[in-house]
C-alpha cells in the first residue's frame, strides 16, 4: 500500500516508526516529516496547508492511504476536500470530515454535542460579543477558579485558568473584544474548574465500531513538579497507574461509547483517531477536551505499546470494519522525556548540531526525533521540541530511568528535559486516587 502521512511531529516519527513495521511492500510518504521519519520511507516537501499541492502528489505517486497527524487540515476540511473529489475519493483517510474535527476546532461544539449525549463534563457557558456583558456578570457570581476556553484553534494556548476576577474578566475582555486568539476567540466558552488527575485515553473508530488504544499521562508543565508555563509536552508514560478496570470500565460506559454513538446517530463521517482528554474526579472520568487525532508526545509511547499492524488497523477503520479487530498491547511500561531547547516555550533559538541522535541504544528505547532538520549531513534542532525518547521498562520509573539513560548520551547546546516525569507513579510516592 502506498501511503501518506502528514505532519513533522514527534508524533508522527511515531507512527512512521511503525507502519515502516508493517509489510515491507509498503511505501511509507511522510509530508513534510524530519530526518526521522526519513528514515522510515521518503519525507515529501509539501505543505499540509495547501491541499491542491497534497492532492497533486497523490495523484502523481498514486496514494491508496492518508493519515493525517495534526488536527489543522482536519479541521479545514481536508477530508471533505478528498471526498469531493473524483479522483481522491477512494484514498482511504485517517481524520475525521470538518463536522467531526469540530469536536477539537470548536469548544463550544464539542460541549454541546456531549450535552446532547449525556456525557459527562463540567457547566459551560459560551459568550460572544452579542452577549458580552451578559458574559461579565456570568462570571462575577461564578466561583473560582474559572476555566476559559478560546472556541477555536489557538496552537494549545487557548485555555485559561483565572483564579481571581480581575483576572477572569480581564482574560475575557482580551479574548472577545481584543481578538487575543483572532478568530478563535471571538466565542468564549466559560467552563467550571474540576479538580482531579488527568488522563488521555485514545480510540480509533470507523464511525460506529471503535477500538481503545493504551492509555498515557502526559506532563504538560515546562518546571519539574509540573510547575511553570504549559508547553506541547514534555514526557509521557503508558500505561497509567491509576487507571484501573473499573475506571476504564466508567470510561467506556460514560464517554466512549456515548461518544461513538452520538457520532454515528449525528450522521458524522468520522473514521480516524479521537483523542478523549479526561479528568479523575475520585473515581469518576469526566471530559475536559477531545482530539481529532492523536496527542504529541502521547502517541510516542502509545504506538510502541501498540502490538497490532497499525496498517492492519487503518484498513479495518476505512472498512468500517473495526469490530473485527482485536487490540494487543504490550504489557511493559513506556516512558518518553521530551528534549527541548532553551528558552522554550517562550524565546528559543534553532540550529544546534545534535550529537548521539544515531546511536544504538538497544531494544528498550527508541529516538523519536520532532524539531530537527538536515542540514549538510548534520542534524540540528529545528524547533522547541527537539527530539524525545521512549524507552520500555518492568515499570514506569524503570523507564523512564532508561530515558533519562539514553538522554544523557545525546547533545545540543541548550538542551532542557524534565527527569522527573512520572514523579507521582515512583514507589516512594504517595498514592493516587
Ligand atoms: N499532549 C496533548 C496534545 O497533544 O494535545
Amino acid at each position: 500500500m502506498r501511503i501518506l502521512l502528514l505532519g513533522s511531529g514527534g508524533r508522527e516519527h511515531a507512527f512512521a516508526w511503525k507502519l515502516n513495521q508493517s509489510a515491507p511492500s509498503h511505501s511509507i510518504y511522510t509530508a513534510p516529516g524530519n530526518p526521522g521519519t526519513a528514515k522510515c520511507g521518503k519525507n515529501v516537501q509539501l505543505d499540509i496547508k495547501d491541499f491542491d499541492a497534497i492532492r497533486k502528489f497523490c495523484i502523481k505517486e498514486k496514494i491508496e492511504m492518508l493519515i493525517v497527524g495534526p488536527e489543522e487540515p482536519l479541521v479545514n476540511g481536508l477530508y471533505d476536500y478528498f471526498k469531493a473529489s473524483e479522483e481522491l475519493k477512494t484514498i482511504r483517510f485517517i481524520g475525521p470530515s470538518k463536522e467531526g474535527a469540530k469536536l477539537e476546532g470548536s469548544k463550544a461544539f464539542a460541549k454541546a454535542f456531549m450535552q446532547r449525549h449525556n456525557i459527562p463534563t463540567s457547566k459551560y457557558r459560551e459568550f460572544t460579543i452579542e452577549n458580552y456583558e451578559e458574559g461579565i456578570k456570568y462570571l462575577q457570581q461564578h466561583a473560582l477558579p474559572i476555566v476559559l476556553k478560546a472556541d477555536g484553534l489557538a496552537a494549545g494556548k487557548g485555555v485559561v485558568i483565572c483564579q481571581s476576577y480581575v483576572e477572569a474578566i480581564a482574560e475575557f475582555e482580551l479574548m472577545i473584544q481584543q481578538a487575543k486568539f483572532g478568530e478563535a476567540s471571538k466565542k468564549v466558552v466559560v467552563e467550571d474548574f474540576l479538580n482531579g488527575i488527568e488522563v488521555s485515553v485514545f480510540a480509533i473508530t470507523d464511525g460506529k465500531n471503535y477500538v481503545m488504544l493504551p492509555e498515557a499521562k502526559d506532563y504538560k508543565r515546562i518546571g519539574e513538579g509540573d510547575k511553570g508555563l504549559m508547553t506541547g509536552g514534555m514526557g509521557a508514560v503508558s500505561p497509567v497507574p491509576f487507571v484501573k478496570d473499573d475506571f476504564m470500565r466508567k470510561v467506556e460506559e460514560r464517554v466512549i461509547r456515548p461518544t461513538i454513538n452520538g457520532i454515528y446517530r449525528e450522521a458524522i463521517e468520522y473514521t480516524g483517531f479521537i483523542f478523549f482528554g479526561l479528568i479523575n474526579v475520585n473515581g469518576d472520568p469526566f471530559v475536559i477536551e477531545y482530539n481529532c487525532r492523536m496527542g504529541d508526545p502521547e502517541t510516542e509511547v502509545v504506538i510502541p505499546r501498540l502490538e497490532n499492524d497499525l496498517v492492519e488497523i487503518c484498513i479495518a477503520a476505512s472498512d468500517k470494519e473495526l469490530d473485527k479487530v482485536q487490540v494487543k498491547m504490550d504489557k511493559r511500561a513506556a516512558a518518553t522525556i521530551m528534549a527541548v531547547s532553551r528558552g522554550y516555550p517562550t524565546g528559543f533559538e534553532k540550529g544546534f548540531e545534535i550529537s548521539g541522535l544515531d546511536e544504538k541504544y538497544g531494544k528498550q528505547s527508541i529516538v523519536f526525533q520532532a524539531g530537527t532538520k538536515e542540514v549538510n549531513g548534520k542534524i540540528v534542532s529545528n524547533g522547541g521540541r527537539v527530539f524525545c525518547v521512549t524507552s520500555f521498562g518492568e515499570d514506569i520509573e524503570d523507564a523512564v530511568s532508561s530515558s533519562l539513560e539514553v538522554l544523557n548520551n545525546i547533545h545540543f547546546e541548550g538542551i532542557y528535559y524534565r527527569t522527573d516525569i512520572g514523579y507521582e507513579f515512583k514507589a516512594s510516592a504517595s498514592p493516587q486516587v
